[in-house]
């Protein structure tokens, strides 16, 4: 994730909306939003009531965030799932596919048990994630064009070129390179990798954890996943 650039290339979208409904749905108070970056969506969970604690290692992403108004009450942290309170919250929720920032085991095994130590008796865990069957990267690299956005300081414009390296096991890497389009100066070159993990793999890590009513919506409408669908949305509860 570029800070820069991120909330410019990543605009409101119906997953955004099934979030907030999906907290409403629960009647969840506090919560936790875990892998926050700069607060895109977090600022939209305050400005509809929740009290929440937004974590996110990212110090840039942070200290961008705060620069935010936000109407509402939120607690923005450096960190990551080790900063969140015990039973302290009826929802922990990662938004954006966050879920795939995590690529080993044991890095998945620490994030859900963190999660599930988080939560009050009754919380609920929400996240989404590609579904590996839908094969999205095939679509990714179809795209040769790149993004635009506009330094927020200097008013410069902005390009964001992607350069797809590919799978190792079931890790994909990629580059994200952000260059001023006036002068072509190369502002941010970023390595990003994502874990693509399968509906089934998922829903075992989170039973052997401890987590009950385990389900995957498959699209933004509360639709049930299929082998098909690009998206896993998991709703379990401690
Ligand atoms: C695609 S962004 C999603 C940001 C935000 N949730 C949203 O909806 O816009 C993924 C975020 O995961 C964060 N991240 C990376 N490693 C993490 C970790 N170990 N724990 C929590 N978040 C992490 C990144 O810093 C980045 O902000």
């Amino acid at each position: 994730m570029i800070p820069l650039v991120y909330d410019q290339i990543n605009s409101w979208g119906k997953d955004d909306e099934f979030f907030l409904e999906l907290l409403k749905k629960i009647n969840a108070k506090k919560i936790a939003d875990l892998g926050c970056g700069t607060g895109r969506l977090t600022t939209h969970f305050a400005k509809a009531g929740y009290h929440i604690t937004a974590i996110d290692p990212n110090e840039e992403a942070i200290e961008y965030a705060r620069s935010k108004e936000v109407s509402g009450e939120v607690t923005w942290t450096v960190g990551d799932s080790t900063n969140l309170e015990t039973n302290a919250y009826e929802a922990v929720i990662m938004t954006a596919n966050v879920a795939q920032v995590f690529l080993t085991e044991e890095s998945w095994h620490k994030v859900i048990s963190d999660a599930h130590r988080a939560l009050k008796s009754g919380g609920h865990f929400i996240f989404d994630t590609r579904n590996p069957l839908a094969k999205a990267w095939e679509q990714w690299k179809k795209d040769l064009t790149p993004d635009f956005a506009t330094d927020q300081v200097s008013g410069e414009p902005l390009e964001i070129w992607t350069d797809y390296e590919g799978f190792i096991e079931d890790v994909f890497t990629f580059y994200e390179t952000v260059k001023n389009a006036r002068t072509n100066e190369i502002l941010v070159h970023e390595k990003m990798q994502l874990k693509f993990r399968s509906q089934e793999v998922i829903h075992e890590s989170l039973q052997q954890v401890g987590f009950s009513q385990i389900q995957a919506y498959g699209d933004w409408k509360f639709k049930q996943a299929t082998a098909e669908t690009k998206s896993f949305i998991f709703h379990s509860v401690k």
